[in-house]
């Protein structure tokens, strides 16, 4: 399909010089160039070319810059793989992919790679250093930084996760939320453009979720980062922009968390964790009552049962 503008069909319409247009669409795809920091166009990946199953097959995605973006999908739907193309762990066996307005290449690989961060479910296996002050500087140390940069960017990133007091620590004695904000304070001192959260939570209790996740979205705020995370938790999903969900490698539906939780109790084949609320209000419209047809948390449907209660 070709995109035309309204700018430039309105040019058209009035017989505009055709040099005039161009200089039009040319501004119009900066614009979009600059707009979405990710673009992937035909992504398909295979591990081998002994196993030709297509791990992702065909995936189109665009994600605007300083969007939140869930991605959902059942385990070996192909999620992380999608997220590691993305910085060039993985590189598709066809198809293209932009960063930032740059095509990933296996030459510009590293430059672009430092635009995104990524977290990973198991906090054990992300640190290098003897201390977390150590740790957080490794990244920096690595791309040559002047020592007295380095350690104000190391506590900047280190007080931004609240993780400053416990600097001096070694990181196999913290709890795991502390571990995944220090890994986060790695990430962030590095200044990246997005940060890729694969299942970043999935392994912290309640608390320890709850506080990175506040974390990720304070400085998501601050800075307009654009954050992809792959998560099970309905509650993180439902304070995205947009839901993608994925299955057998392919991106089968991308909608707002409203249009995504509307799928009601096929979430869960979808890996989502459905509450209680919602599994209850799928009840209560099979047998008749006019219950919302949005997404309610817990406490939500409790005041909606209160409200209709009083009204019978
Ligand atoms: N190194 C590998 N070699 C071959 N196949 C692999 C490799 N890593 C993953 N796969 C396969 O690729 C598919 C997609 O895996 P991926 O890890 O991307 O799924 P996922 O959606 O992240 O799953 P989960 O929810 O379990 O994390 C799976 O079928 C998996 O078995
Ligand atoms: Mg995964």
């Amino acid at each position: 399909m070709v995109f035309i503008s309204q700018k430039v069909r309105n040019a058209l319409m009035k017989g505009v010089d055709s040099a005039i247009i161009e200089r039009i669409l040319m501004e119009t795809s900066e614009e979009r160039m600059t707009k979405n920091i990710i673009e992937m166009a035909d992504v398909s990946f295979r591990y081998t070319e002994e196993n030709p199953d297509l791990i992702l097959d065909n995936v189109n995605l665009s994600i605007e810059k300083g969007e939140w973006v869930t991605i959902i999908g059942p385990n070996g739907s192909g999620k992380s793989t999608l997220t590691k193309t993305m910085n060039g762990l993985i590189l598709p066996s066809d198809g293209k992919i932009v960063i930032d307005g740059t095509e990933m290449t296996e030459e510009n690989l590293w430059s672009v790679r430092r635009k995104i961060g990524m977290v990973f479910q198991n906090p054990e296996n992300q640190f290098v250093g003897a201390t977390v002050e150590d740790d957080v500087a490794f990244g920096l140390e690595n791309i040559g930084m002047a020592r007295d940069e380095m350690k104000t960017r190391v506590k900047d990133a280190l007080l931004r996760v609240d993780m400053w007091d416990l600097a001096d620590r070694q990181p196999a004695n913290l709890s795991g939320g502390q571990k995944q904000r220090a890994a986060i304070a790695g990430i962030i001192a590095s200044r990246p453009e997005i940060i890729v959260l694969d299942e970043a939570t999935s392994m912290l209790d309640p608390l320890g979720r709850q506080i990175v996740f506040d974390t990720i979205k304070d400085i998501k705020q601050e800075d307009n980062l654009t954050i992809i995370s792959i998560t099970h938790d309905i509650n993180e999903a439902l304070e995205s922009d947009r839901i993608v969900v994925m299955e057998k490698g392919k991106i089968v539906a991308v909608g707002t968390p409203e249009e995504i939780f509307a799928y009601g109790e096929r979430l869960i084949d979808l890996g989502l964790e459905v509450p209680f609320s919602e599994t209850l209000k799928t009840s209560l419209r099979d047998v008749g009552f006019p219950v919302p047809k949005e997404y309610l948390t817990d406490e939500r449907m409790m005041e909606w049962l209160w409200i209709y209660n009083s009204k019978m």
